[in-house]
């Protein structure tokens, strides 16, 4: 079959013949439909990143998709059916990746299906057990590729209000958390998505970039309510000034300094969620004091979050239903490049102007 192969190590990506995977008869066998590509993907393709199954050269990649059941075995799921299947998988040693959450894995030695030890989606076909599959809920169209990205800002939001619970946060507003201001950094499909979960959790919210309001990433911002924000023009203490500090901020950048280089504009009790994994290992000045001393005199909290496990997943689908109805065609028009997996190379070198998206269509 074929399947869009690296050569971890090894800059360059590849499409390639692969046998076909085997169903151990537990197993689901699943027709990926829609699989994107996000920065990850490009640091492998970089050989920044990635690994080949144990024993293998090549590893297919491709984390984020939307798959068709192909043969559901035992599963209770119908042929058919539209699913999304996770990330990770278990380290099957620790008590986290034993309790269905491995990506909290305390050994470091779980995998992850296109990044890590094992294949991903962009094939012909895939494997896979029933409890790493989320079935797609009726009203979601081809957008539900966006679950996988979307899980992150899940996972950054529902911890964060889980920490939260040290404090009554929202003791203050009238309606939920409409008192609170939430920040997103970076309008990549992360931050997007987080920015519409915060908007469903009732925050007032805020997503900034480097960009004027002409992209369609601020167009589908303002269709939810979102605030955008050009850094290039307006300044984020500026509006932590007039507006108020942040409660939450979301950092979906990957640049290291653009996240820590905010800790002091996070008001009391605040929470600063880092998604983003910089690559290199260059050298900054930052204002070490300052941000210490905001982060101890403010209770602040600063959270890593990476990865997410089938709650994520299943939270996600679930909010997308949500939005769809609050914010119809948002999510669709997300979902900007379909390549067919013949133009691999096309499709990982694409960096239009209002690209937010981009997918290799299986069914093409
Ligand atoms: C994926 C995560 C993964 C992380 C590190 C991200 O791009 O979304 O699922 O854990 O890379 O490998």
């Amino acid at each position: 079959m074929k399947a869009i192969v690296v050569k971890p190590g090894t800059p360059g990506v590849a499409l390639s013949d692969k046998k076909k995977p085997e169903s151990d008869g537990k197993s689901v066998t699943l027709s990926p439909k829609l699989v994107g590509i996000c920065g990850t993907d490009r640091e492998i393709i970089s050989a920044y990143y990635g690994q080949a199954p144990a024993g293998e050269t090549f590893l297919t990649i491709g984390h984020e998709s939307l798959c068709t059941v192909v043969d559901p075995g035992n599963s209770g799921l119908k042929a058919g059916q539209a699913v999304v299947p996770t990330v990770r998988r278990s380290c099957g040693v620790c008590w986290s990746c034993l309790h269905d959450q491995s990506d909290m894995c305390f050994t470091g030695n779980y995998t992850e299906r296109g990044i890590k030890g094992r294949d991903g989606y962009n094939s012909e076909l895939v494997v896979e057990g029933p409890e790493y599959i989320a079935p797609v809920p009726a009203g979601i169209g081809d957008f539900a590729v966006l679950t996988e990205p979307m899980t992150i800002g899940e996972k950054a939001i529902t911890q964060s209000l889980n920490l939260q619970k040290r404090v009554e946060w929202g003791w203050d507003c009238d309606d939920g958390l409409s008192c609170k201001r939430a920040l997103v950094l970076g309008t990549g499909p992360v931050g997007l998505l987080a920015a519409l979960i915060a908007k469903l959790r009732g925050f007032r919210v805020w997503a900034a970039d480097r960009h004027d309001g002409s992209t369609l990433r601020a167009s589908l911002l303002k269709s939810a309510g979102v605030t955008h924000v050009n850094t290039q023009t307006s300044q984020l203490k500026d509006i932590a000034d007039s507006e108020g500090r942040f409660d939450l901020v979301v950092e979906a950048t990957g640049d290291a300094v653009v996240g820590l280089d905010l800790i002091p504009q996070l008001g009391p009790n605040g929470i600063m969620a880092l998604t983003g994994i910089p690559g290199g290992s260059q050298v900054y000045q930052m204002p070490a004091v300052d941000i210490m001393r905001s982060i101890v005199l403010k209770n602040l909290i600063v959270v890593g979050i990476v990865n997410a496990n089938i709650s994520y997943f299943r939270d996600a689908l679930a909010d997308m239903v949500e939005i769809e109805k609050r914010f119809p065609g948002v999510l669709g028009r997300m979902v900007t490049n379909r390549f067919s997996p013949d133009d691999y190379s096309a499709a990982f070198s694409e960096k239009g102007h209002d690209t937010v998206k981009v997918t290799i269509d299986w069914t093409k």
